[in-house]
Formats: structure tokens, C-alpha cells, sequence
């Protein structure tokens, strides 16, 4: 991707092609399948690919009608012949934006400089926080106050790559990695549409490895009020900073 310009040409919307990658049940693209047709955007998911057969997604995808296919890469002597064939299978859809939704699969560079400003990826955790996998047990694990997901271009450096927009969500004290990664869910059904209708749109513009949105709208969206009775309905954890705090309220006088 050159990185400073204005990405793509609006002239060419009537034809966007999307390309879905999956490797499980398939949620933020059923979001995404969801939104072009709810705000009839001039654009369709042309296919969906899976790296696991067992993915659930593909299931939704078929019942929608849309084109799949698997390409198991247990099924491969070797990454580089799986992203070889992940990037033939890729490119004879002919897709001017390839979606990363939940693919759980490192691209080899090859493939990554292929679709250079034509692939996002949606990461559930404030990028550059918490890269890879695991993000949610690791965010609870280090204690922090918000959680979220990023979607951003992709390039060859794992979940890097410039941020198009981001969502918070709040971690609460009792929450589990099971009710974070609801939550954080939730606001991805939100933020993966609204990129990628941007992107779609030629509404985002990249200087010096930043995206901004043309005409300013907020890239960033805030979940205060998120659905916070998954975490309520959680069994309680023992809270270590009111058994600290106790502790230290009943400790020895002077203490
Ligand atoms: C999402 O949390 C996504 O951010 C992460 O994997 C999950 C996929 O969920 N990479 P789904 O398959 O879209 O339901």
C-alpha cells in the first residue's frame, strides 16, 4: 500500500468485490453481510474462504447463498504452499477488498504485499495492545480498565498495520474472559461495518502510516453502557484488590 493517498477510487464502487476469510463461526461476517444489505451498499460479498472445514461460518455463508470454499492448511506441506493457494483461491475472485474476520491464520509477506491496501483485519483488543492470541484472558490478566478491537490495513508485521478505527468497551472487575470477549464482540459487529463501508467508500485517506477519515467522523466508538449483564450474570471471582484492601483494613494497628 503507498502509504499517503486517498484509497480507492469512488468511481469504481458500483463493482466492489468483497472477499471474506474465516476460521470459525463467522459473526463479523454475517455483520458485515448484514450492513451492505441493510444500507444497500454498492458492493457484495463475492465468496468466503475458510482455512477449517468445521468452520460454522461457512455454514451461515452457504445458507446465504455466497460462494465458499475451504482451504485446510493442515492439508499443506508448508505455510508457503498454503498462502500460494490461499492467494490463487483469493485472486480468482477478483476482490478490490479482502476481509480478515476472525482468520486465525499468519499471511506469509507474499500474500500480505499482494493485497496491499485491500486487506483489513479485525483484532479483538486496543492494537497495539495485546497482539496474537489469547487477547482477552491477557487484558484481565494485566488488569486493565478498557478492552476493545481494532480494525486496521494489514501489513506483513502480525496485527500491525495503520488503525482505521477502534472500539472500547469497559472491563469490569467481575468479568471473565467469556463475558469480555461478548462484550468486545458486540462492538465489533459495529466498528468492522462502519470501516469497512469507509474504506469502500474512499472516505479514508493514509499520511505517514495514519488513516483519517476524510470529512473527520469519529474513528473511534465508545461502548460505556455496553452490555454489561453478561458480566453481572458471571459467576463471581475472588476479587484480589478488596481481599488486599481487606487485609489491610484488618491488619495489625500501625501497620
Ligand atoms: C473475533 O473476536 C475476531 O476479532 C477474532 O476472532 C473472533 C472471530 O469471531 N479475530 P467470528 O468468527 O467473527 O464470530
Amino acid at each position: 500500500m503507498a502509504l499517503t493517498g486517498t484509497l480507492p477510487p469512488l468511481g469504481s464502487l458500483m463493482s466492489m468485490r468483497i472477499l471474506v476469510l474465516i476460521s470459525g463461526r463467522g459473526s463479523n461476517l454475517a455483520a458485515l453481510v448484514e450492513a451492505a444489505r441493510a444500507q444497500a451498499w454498492p458492493a457484495q460479498v463475492v465468496g468466503v474462504i475458510s482455512n477449517r472445514p468445521q468452520a460454522a461460518g461457512l455454514q451461515w455463508a452457504k445458507n446465504q447463498g455466497l460462494p465458499t470454499q475451504v482451504l485446510d492448511y493442515q492439508s499443506f506441506a508448508s505455510r508457503e504452499a498454503f498462502d500460494a493457494a490461499l492467494l490463487c483461491a483469493c485472486v480468482e475472485h477478483r476482490p478490490d477488498l479482502v476481509v480478515l474476520a476472525g482468520f486465525m491464520r499468519v499471511l506469509g509477506e507474499a500474500f500480505v504485499q499482494h493485497f496491499e491496501g485491500r486487506l483489513i483485519n479485525i483484532h479483538p483488543s486496543l492494537l497495539p495492545a495485546f497482539t496474537g492470541l489469547h487477547t482477552h484472558r491477557r487484558a484481565l490478566q494485566a488488569g486493565v480498565k478498557v478492552a476493545g478491537a481494532t480494525v486496521h490495513y494489514v501489513t506483513p508485521s502480525l496485527d500491525h498495520g495503520p488503525v482505521i478505527a477502534q472500539a472500547v468497551v469497559p472491563v469490569l472487575a467481575n468479568d471473565t474472559e467469556h463475558s469480555l470477549s461478548d462484550r468486545v464482540l458486540q462492538a465489533e459487529h459495529q466498528l468492522l461495518p462502519m470501516a469497512v463501508g469507509w474504506h469502500l467508500r474512499g472516505e479514508l485517506q493514509l499520511h505517514e502510516g495514519c488513516v483519517r477519515h476524510q470529512q473527520g467522523a469519529a474513528q473511534t466508538l465508545f461502548f460505556p453502557d455496553a452490555d454489561l449483564t453478561t458480566a453481572m450474570a458471571a459467576p463471581q471471582q475472588p476479587n484480589p484488590i478488596k481481599a488486599l484492601h481487606a487485609s489491610q483494613a484488618s491488619g495489625p494497628p500501625g501497620h
